[in-house]
């Protein structure tokens, strides 16, 4: 007989709460529990933790998935967007707020209901659901507060402040940005990813479909009407910035071996979040950074607050260029992009490429920051795991990348990538795939052919 896999997995749970239990008690800080909103500890951050963990999250995943009846793991799996439609509702009724307010007592769904406006029958059931997926906690019938997870959606303005500008509510708040953008735009375009697949028509992707353009999302978040949307997903961006060290992007671009006045292009930067960190680490170096005319306005605002010495000395230049376009930056020393390459199917990649490439000069290099594909099996090039876990660790590994893939499917029709298919995409375009960084994000360093 077969030996069970339950018990190997109990064991690398086991295994690695001791090492992450022992690790808080040498810093003398206790674990955080989950009923306390989020407090930042030195430990969140600690590369060898993050991976101890994602074993648990991983083993645990799977232990779940092997011991629950696969009748309830399926009627759960389809009914799993109501977590990203409620999720979305609570960040646009400032639920989060108004509990932070309120602290660990909480409120009953009565004053929540006075505070949002929305009914307290509906709103008691939206925050049962969510308390039961441990986001928020109920701690008495009908009264709720913020807990650990709840606690990452408060904003950073008072409701007094969303209350008189409420386009601006999101700013300085990314996740909840995230929550409330994936819960609208994403989360109607889903519905229509089946349709699509089946019968695309002359729609270039499900959101197509969903919102009767045939504008790509960026394009149909210019309009006036949409306006807001941009400026909420661009704060999404913002705070990408903050998600990943800096040492990838710093290391990823070698600025340090750059000479004085080497200039590096951020294509697709978005209110230049990368270029604000590199700025910083590179004094000595000069930058661009290129996106719509939308979000070089943010940029402005973005720059104004953060660092305007470097756009008034001329370190940093904000400049609207479409990069369908022929790239008006020529021979730059790098020219670099952070996870724009994901947004489009490979036609659309290679012009973005190619307008590079001719821009380029001979000693140019192109570095792309992106995520990479992981196969849930085992292959040669994968790092071992611990048997009998995926080979991509499942939810705490592939789950992310995998998410975002059919994100980038359902919004945009792009595609997260393997690093042979990155390869690919460079030579099509006249680049050499030169260097492989692996991280958070990768870095691909190509070489013009
Ligand atoms: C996923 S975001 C990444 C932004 C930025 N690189 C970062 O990591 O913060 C993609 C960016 O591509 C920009 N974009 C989309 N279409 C574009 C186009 N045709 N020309 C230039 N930028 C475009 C969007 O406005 C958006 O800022």
């Amino acid at each position: 007989m077969e030996a069970s896999p339950l018990t190997a997995l109990v064991r690398i749970i086991a295994s690695c709460v001791q090492s992450i239990e022992q690790a808080y008690a040498k810093q003398g800080i206790p674990y955080p529990t989950l009923d306390a909103p989020f407090q930042p500890s030195a430990l969140d951050l600690d590369p060898a933790l993050l991976q101890t963990a994602s074993l648990i999250v991983a083993a645990a995943d799977q232990l779940i998935a092997t011991v629950r009846s696969p009748m309830q793991t399926l009627q759960l799996y389809s009914g799993s967007m109501h977590l990203t439609s409620t999720l979305g509702f609570v960040v646009d009724s400032d639920v989060p707020d108004v509990l932070s307010n309120a602290g660990p007592q909480g409120l009953h769904v009565n004053e929540i209901a006075a505070a949002t406006g929305v009914d307290a029958d509906h709103q008691a059931r939206i925050l049962r659901f969510l308390a039961t997926r441990h986001v928020f906690k109920e701690i008495s019938p009908n009264t709720f507060c913020n807990n650990r997870i709840s606690s990452l959606l408060v904003k950073a303005k008072s409701l007094a402040e969303i209350k008189a500008d409420p386009e601006a509510k999101y700013d300085g708040a990314p996740l909840a940005a995230v929550a409330a953008s994936i819960g609208d735009e994403s989360l109607k375009s889903s519905a229509y990813l089946s349709e699509f697949l089946r019968q695309p028509g002359d729609n270039a992707s499900p959101f197509n479909i969903a919102y009767n353009t045939k504008k790509t999302m960026w394009e149909w978040r210019q309009e006036p009407q949409n306006v807001w949307r941009a400026r909420r997903f661009a704060v999404g961006m913002k705070g990408g910035g903050e998600m990943f060290p800096t040492s990838i992007f710093t290391e990823g671009i070698s600025g340090d071996k750059l000479p004085k006045d080497s200039l590096v292009v951020d294509v697709g930067g978005s209110v230049g979040s990368v270029t604000l960190k590199l700025a910083e680490a590179f004094p000595h170096l000069r930058f661009v950074v290129q996106d719509l005319h939308k979000e070089i306005t943010e940029g402005e605002k973005f720059w104004a607050d953060l660092n305007p010495t470097a756009i008034a000395n001329g370190q940093v230049k904000l400049q609207v260029h479409n990069f369908f376009e022929p790239q008006p930056v020529e021979n730059a020393a790098v020219y670099f992009m952070r996870v724009i390459i994901h947004d489009w199917p490979d036609s659309n990649a290679k012009s973005i490429l190619a307008n590079t490439r001719k821009a380029a000069g001979p000693h140019s290099k192109l570095v792309l920051f992106d995520l990479v594909m992981p196969y849930a099996c085992p292959t040669a090039d994968a790092p071992p795991v611990p048997a009998p876990l995926l080979a991509n660790l499942g939810v705490a590994g592939g789950g992310f990348v995998t998410a975002l893939d059919l994100e980038m499917m359902t919004v945009f029709n792009g595609k997260e990538r393997t690093v042979d298919q990155f390869r690919t995409l460079g030579e099509a375009t006249g680049w050499k795939l030169e260097e492989v960084k692996p991280g958070m994000l990768f870095a691909f360093v190509f070489s013009a052919i």
